[in-house]
């Protein structure tokens, strides 16, 4: 059975009502999601995607890197037809930024040489993404991505747009509220703690790593010709190496893919990945999957000293 559609067929209705700002018209007729060909998603995750959107919070996504969390906004922004903005955080974003910025340079120098715009300051008022979603005249999904990345401050700067789905500017001494309430998604990928009140605003998912069933299913959403023996043989590698202890980087979802892409580019042969006698050995091109040398050595070392136990 299609694992996207029983995952739908169960939960996938996004049921939601109207209120000021709202997410979607309440006139409109009620959207359903389609599911993606592209992304697999768990009725678990879809079932969170429902659960934030029926209580107008922001979904907070965490996983380990490479389990699809970006990749979740983009597909069901697709799947629901709505326009998709992206902002992605760093150390030094500001959360004023998401909000406007006002070019005050500009603004002196305009002034200096009596440009005619000068007289209005809107000309000088950078919108950023939240101030888009807010004023967009359709209802947007809004991702705000690996917001651990940013200070302890930033998550706590946000609260009030969060919630209220306004801001003020006071340059230009406006309210900017949220016309349709947007889709929120907010990724995480858990290098710092987030605040209490914060998190009070949210809807918490957190993505497993997908067992492998699962991984069958996203492996053969990006490569539905691949031969089953290979990978079969692909997969009882990833997870040995996967379940090694003692990993710095444990390899993840986008890694075998990658690591995929390479087998079937190089025209790597089964064998190469099944040794006789059923013992683990070092695979091929496996820079795709281990990223540091230590976790390579300490691959290598059990390799030798299985064979050494025979
Ligand atoms: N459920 C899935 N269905 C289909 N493809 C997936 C799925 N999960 C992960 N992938 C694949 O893994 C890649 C990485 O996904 P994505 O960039 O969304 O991960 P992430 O969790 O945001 O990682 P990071 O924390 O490093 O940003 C995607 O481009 C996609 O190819
Ligand atoms: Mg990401």
């Amino acid at each position: 059975m299609d694992y996207i559609c029983a995952a739908i067929g169960t939960v996938g209705v996004l049921n939601i009502t109207a209120e000021a700002p709202t997410l979607f018209n309440a006139q409109a007729p009620k959207m359903k999601f389609q599911g993606s060909k592209n992304y697999v998603a768990t009725p678990d995750l879809m079932l969170a995607v429902n659960a934030a959107a029926t209580l107008k919070r922001p979904l907070l996504v965490k996983g380990e890197p490479g389990t699809g969390k970006t990749m979740l906004a983009e597909e069901v922004a697709q799947a629901l037809n709505l326009p998709l903005l992206q902002w992605h955080i760093k150390s030094t974003t500001k959360a004023q930024q998401g909000l406007y910025e006002y070019d005050a340079v500009s603004r002196l120098r305009d002034s200096q040489l009596g440009v005619e715009k000068v007289k209005d300051i809107h000309n000088y008022i950078l919108k950023g993404v939240l101030w888009q979603a807010f004023t967009a005249d359709e209802p947007v999904a809004l991702l705000i991505d690996e917001i651990d990345k940013a200070d302890i401050e930033f998550p706590n700067d946000l609260l009030r747009e969060i919630d209220r789905m306004e801001f003020y500017c006071y340059e230009t001494r406006e309210l900017v509220r949220a016309k349709h309430r947007p889709l929120v998604f907010i990724t995480s990928n858990n290098e710092k703690e987030l605040p209490d009140a914060f998190l009070r605003r949210c809807f918490f998912h957190y993505i497993k790593f997908p067992d492998a069933d699962t991984m069958k299913q996203i492996v053969d959403v990006h490569f539905p010709t691949l031969k089953k023996e290979l990978l079969a043989a692909a997969m009882k590698t990833f997870y040995d190496v996967r379940n090694m202890p003692g990993l710095k980087k444990k390899p993840s979802t986008s890694e075998l893919l990658d690591w995929l892409k390479l087998l079937v580019a190089e025209d790597i042969p089964l064998e190469a990945l099944q040794s006789s006698d059923q013992k683990v050995a070092v695979p091929p091109l496996v820079g795709a999957l281990l990223k540091n040398e230590q976790d390579v050595t300490l691959f290598e070392k059990l390799v030798f000293m299985q064979r050494n136990n025979r």
